[in-house]
C-alpha cells in the first residue's frame, strides 16, 4: 500500500467561491467514477446521446467528460475545483482516493477484496484519464470552473443534465432551501429531463418538502430505481418542468 504524505492544508490553494454554503470542496471530496459506472448510475444510453448537449455538474474526476466526447456526446462538465491547476487536481484526486478507499474498505467490509481492489483500480484509472485530459479540455471549454446553484449558461442551453454525488450524498449536509435552489438551476439549463444520482440521502421527510417546493415552481421530481443499483442507496432521480 502506498504510504501517502499530506501537505498542509495551507499548501493547497483555496477553493474557488461556489456561492453554495454546503456541499462545498471541503465536504465533498474530488473523487470520480468510470465511464461504465456512470452509464449504469444515470441510466444512459451513449449511442442515443451522440451530438447531444450534455451537462454533469460536479463532474469530479470523472472520465465520463473524456470517453463520452470520444463518443460523439458533446458533454460539458462543471465543478468548483476547474480552473486550479492540473497539478493541484492531482494532489486532490491523490488524497481523496486514499480517504474514499480507507472509507469504503470499512463500508464494504463484506464484498470480497478482489471485486473492491478492482473497482478501486477502475476509479484511479478514470481519474487519471481526466487528469491527461484536463488542460486542453478546460481550453476548450469542456471543462468550466462553476458551482451550484449558480451555473453559467443559457436557459435550456443542454439536452440533457447530470449532477451524481453532489446534491444528496453524506458527508454534505443537506440544506432544503439550497437543495431546491440547486434543481431549480439544473432544470433552467436543461431542455429535457435532468438525473440526479443517487438518492443516499433523500430521506422521506426531505423528499416530501422538495416534491412540494418544486411542484410550486414547476417542477416534478421522480424518483426510479438505479439501473447499477446493488443496493436501494443507488437510485435515480429525474427533474422535469410540469406540463
Ligand atoms: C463525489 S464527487 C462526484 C463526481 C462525479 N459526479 C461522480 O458522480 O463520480 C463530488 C464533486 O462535487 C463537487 N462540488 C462541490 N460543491 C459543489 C457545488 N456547489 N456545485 C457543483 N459541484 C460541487 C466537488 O468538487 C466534487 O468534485
Amino acid at each position: 500500500m502506498t504510504t501517502l504524505t499530506l501537505p498542509p492544508p495551507s499548501l493547497l490553494p483555496p477553493p474557488l467561491s461556489s456561492g453554495f454554503a454546503e456541499p462545498t470542496p471541503c465536504s465533498l471530496p474530488f473523487y470520480g467514477r468510470s465511464l461504465a459506472e456512470y452509464t449504469a448510475s444515470f441510466d444512459l444510453d451513449l449511442t442515443a446521446l451522440r451530438h447531444q448537449a450534455v451537462l454533469d455538474v460536479g463532474a469530479g474526476p470523472s472520465s465520463f467528460a473524456v470517453e463520452a466526447n470520444r463518443r460523439g456526446v458533446d458533454v460539458v462538465a462543471v465543478d468548483p475545483l476547474y480552473g486550479c491547476p492540473m497539478t493541484t487536481l492531482a494532489t486532490y484526486v491523490q488524497l481523496d482516493y486514499a480517504r474514499v478507499a480507507v472509507e469504503g474498505t470499512r463500508r464494504l467490509s463484506g464484498a470480497p477484496l478482489a471485486r473492491r481492489e478492482a473497482l478501486e483500480q477502475d476509479r484511479r484509472t478514470a481519474a487519471q484519464r481526466f487528469l491527461a485530459d484536463y488542460e486542453s479540455g478546460f481550453l476548450h471549454n469542456r471543462y468550466l470552473g462553476a458551482a451550484l446553484p449558480h451555473l453559467p449558461f443559457l436557459d435550456g442551453a443542454f439536452d440533457v443534465v447530470l449532477c451524481g454525488h453532489v446534491l444528496f450524498s453524506p458527508p454534505a449536509p443537506l440544506d432544503p432551501e439550497r437543495l431546491v435552489a440547486a434543481c431549480v438551476e439544473l432544470v433552467r439549463v436543461s431542455t429535457g429531463s435532468v438525473r440526479v444520482a443517487p438518492l443516499t440521502g433523500l430521506t422521506p421527510a426531505l423528499a416530501d418538502h422538495l416534491t412540494r417546493a418544486l411542484a410550486a415552481r414547476g417542477i416534478v421530481l421522480e424518483c426510479r430505481p438505479g439501473q447499477g443499483g446493488r443496493t436501494a442507496r443507488c437510485s435515480l432521480g429525474l427533474l422535469r418542468r410540469l406540463r
